[in-house]
């Protein structure tokens, strides 16, 4: 478990350089992680075409009404499907999201056997191989508020302390998704939200979710925002409220005689903090090279600086304003190689997230 978690805690932290830094404009409607792979490409109007249709109807049909995911296939397994929206969305925010993506992600990905599509509030994903309860982190990407937290290293523990604790609930919860706050200054909280998709064993989860916090030193230190996403887990926090309380789950079970009932979860309404406050967006996307990580911001301010102020709305239901778009794919098998195998040694010290990682100096991919 420990060897596990260490291997996902260098996902993000272990890069060397950034060879490939792509820019791209977010239309309001546009999805946050588009994925189209496949080892072959399916013909129009064929079988697999209309079983795709098909599935990608059940899965918006059938996530909002079943606490908002679903998995299935077509009856001869030429399809498999997932479909789960973020766990404080309202059955209708849900079926709207999905309604969106099943028709995105065959105009995102045309004729592509497999893809995956996110908006910030749901994502699809489909494949002609079975790839339920499989973790896949190989592609993570990055949007960063690029706006400072005042006192960092306070900003940085606290944050730590909440998302570690997060990923711990949500990985023992069969919802896979915990939201929750904690104090930054006397007058300001951190809000944070992380989500695995629910196919995904407890263990699982929490490795996802661990890897991904374990990038936030690298990619997001004393920002104040950031969200961090692949096709198995979802993580995002903010210093302003963006996410809805939930409702309790349906049948809560009788309280035993004997033991004081638990006190009733907040329910404090949030709004989207990030609607009104016009803050800064970044979208990262790492290629699968190397690099020093120290540099990444470094890069990243150089680049924002020269990009004119031009703020584009950001899809996926949310109003946030977005300066730029950069992505950054990480790629989890390049990750391994250079930090071989992510031994003991290469380790560098504990951070307020958890260990950091360095990557050998000596391999090139
Ligand atoms: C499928 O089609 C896309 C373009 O639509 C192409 O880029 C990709 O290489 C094709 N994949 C295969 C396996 O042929
Ligand atoms: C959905 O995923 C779960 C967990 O992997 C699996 O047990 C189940 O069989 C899947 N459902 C379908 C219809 O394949
Ligand atoms: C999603 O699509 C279905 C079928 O097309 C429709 O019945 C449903 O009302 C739609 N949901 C939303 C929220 O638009
Ligand atoms: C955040 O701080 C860095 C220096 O640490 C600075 O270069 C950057 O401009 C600041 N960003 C904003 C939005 O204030
Ligand atoms: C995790 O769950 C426990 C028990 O429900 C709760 O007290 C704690 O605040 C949660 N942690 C976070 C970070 O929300
Ligand atoms: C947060 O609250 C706890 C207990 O209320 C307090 O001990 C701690 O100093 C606070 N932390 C910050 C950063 O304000």
């Amino acid at each position: 478990m420990e060897a596990l978690m260490v291997l996902l805690a260098i996902l993000l932290q272990t890069l060397l350089t950034i060879t490939t830094t792509t820019t791209a404009q977010f239309d309001p409607s546009a999805p946050i992680q588009v994925i189209c792979s496949g080892d072959s490409n399916y013909t129009s109007n064929s079988a697999f075409e209309s079983d795709l249709r098909s599935l990608l109807t059940s899965l918006a049909s059938s996530a909002p009404s079943n606490g908002g995911f679903f998995n299935t296939s077509t009856p001869d397994n030429t399809v498999y499907g997932l479909a789960q929206c973020r766990g404080d969305k309202s059955p209708t925010e849900c079926s709207a999201c999905l309604n969106r993506s099943a028709s995105a992600i065959l105009s995102q990905c045309p004729r592509r056997k497999e893809a995956v599509l996110r908006y910030d509030g749901c994502l699809t994903r489909y494949s002609d191989k079975r790839f339920f309860s499989t973790l896949s982190t190989d592609v993570t990407q990055i949007l960063i508020n690029v706006n400072n937290a005042s006192d960092q290293t306070v900003f940085n523990r606290q944050l730590g302390r909440l998302m570690n604790g997060l990923a711990t609930n949500a990985s023992q919860d069969a919802s896979r998704f915990a939201e929750g706050e904690i104090n930054y200054t006397d007058f300001v909280n951190l809000y944070g939200l992380v989500q695995c998709t629910r196919d995904l064993s407890g263990s699982d989860c929490l490795s996802c979710l661990t890897g991904s916090i374990a990038g936030l030193p690298g990619c997001c230190s004393g920002k104040q925002g950031a969200r961090l996403f692949n096709p198995s887990c979802y993580l995002r926090y903010e210093s302003s409220p963006f996410y809805a309380p939930v409702s309790p789950p349906p049948s809560p079970p009788p309280p035993l005689p004997g033991l004081t009932s638990p006190p009733p979860r907040a329910q404090t309404t949030h709004s989207d903090g990030n609607k009104k406050n016009s803050s800064k967006t970044v979208i990262f996307i790492v290629a699968p090279t190397i690099a020093v990580l120290a540099f990444i911001s470094a890069i990243a301010f150089c680049y924002w600086r020269k990009k004119p102020k031009k703020k584009v709305p950001l899809g996926g239901g949310d109003q946030q304003q977005i300066q730029s778009a950069e992505s950054l794919l990480f790629d989890f098998a390049t990750l391994r190689l250079a930090t071989e195998n992510f031994s003991e040694s290469n380790k560098l010290g504990e951070g307020g997230f958890g260990p950091v990682y360095k990557a050998s100096q000596s391999q090139h991919i």
